[in-house]
């Protein structure tokens, strides 16, 4: 595999370009947040300059930023509870397409994108499938009950570290005003239950584990000469 900056950088626009050409006229989709599916974005706006007709639904503030930079028609769930199709990047995806998402913070708003979705395209790189989901999970919590929640995410075996900003002193905010914690573990025996977990902890607003939406999720997989597509149809249970 070749791990150089160029090589991902011709991955990651690989695998967005294909997960754009899957976008039909007509269709509301979903638009995720990250580099990888930023360059779905470029191409889209190369589609509609042509004559694609589309509106996106952004999942954050950056995303609908860049939406409106490539001239893409914005739109939202209240006008749209059910969408065409999700565009999406992740951080780590398993050989049952269940993910982890969130490095960018914006994994509530991609979640209830995805979930609103009939079909979830997710584009990564050949660096993120992996045997086994493990290491760092990101959980969205309210300000309000940060501590009691500090104290339920050890307690399921992890190490979790209130996200520090970059060019912001203390914690950061989110796009819906919120922390986020990162979740230290080794490998996860068993996303969809840690998942659960997550969510019944009062406080916790979401996580980053996306067990869900195997059923209806493309994985794309760049690479320089020819993408990988995996879908539930080629997973082995
Ligand atoms: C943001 C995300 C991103 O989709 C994920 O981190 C992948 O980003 P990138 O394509 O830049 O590696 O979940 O919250």
């Amino acid at each position: 595999m070749d791990t150089s900056a160029e090589a991902l950088t011709a991955a990651k626009r690989a695998a967005g370009y294909v997960a754009a050409d899957m976008v039909e006229d007509g269709m509301i989709i979903g638009l995720g947040t990250g580099s990888t599916v930023f360059y779905a974005l470029e191409r889209l706006s190369a589609r509609i300059s042509e004559g694609l007709r589309v509106s996106g639904i952004p999942t954050s503030f950056q995303t609908a930023r860049r939406a409106q930079e490539y001239g893409i028609p914005l739109t939202t769930l209240d006008a749209y509870p059910v969408i065409d199709l999700a565009l999406d990047g992740a951080d780590q995806v398993d050989r049952h397409l269940r993910l982890i998402k969130g490095r960018g913070a914006a994994l509530m708003r991609e979640k209830c994108v995805a979930a609103a979705a009939l079909r979830f395209a997710v584009v990564i790189d050949e660096q993120k499938m992996v045997p086994v989901l493990s290491g760092r999970v990101p959980v969205e919590v309210i300000p309000f009950a940060i501590r009691p929640v500090m104290t339920c995410l050890r307690g399921l075996g992890c190490i979790p570290s209130l996200r520090d900003g970059i060019k912001k002193d203390g914690p950061v905010i989110t796009d819906n005003g919120n922390f986020i914690v990162d979740c230290e573990f080794g490998e996860i025996g068993n996303p969809e239950e840690l998942e659960d977990l997550f969510a019944k902890i009062p406080g916790v607003v979401e996580s980053g584990l996306f067990c869900g939406f195997t059923g209806k999720t493309t994985v794309i997989v760049g690479n320089q000469k020819k993408c990988r597509i995996i879908t539930s149809a080629d997973v082995i249970p």
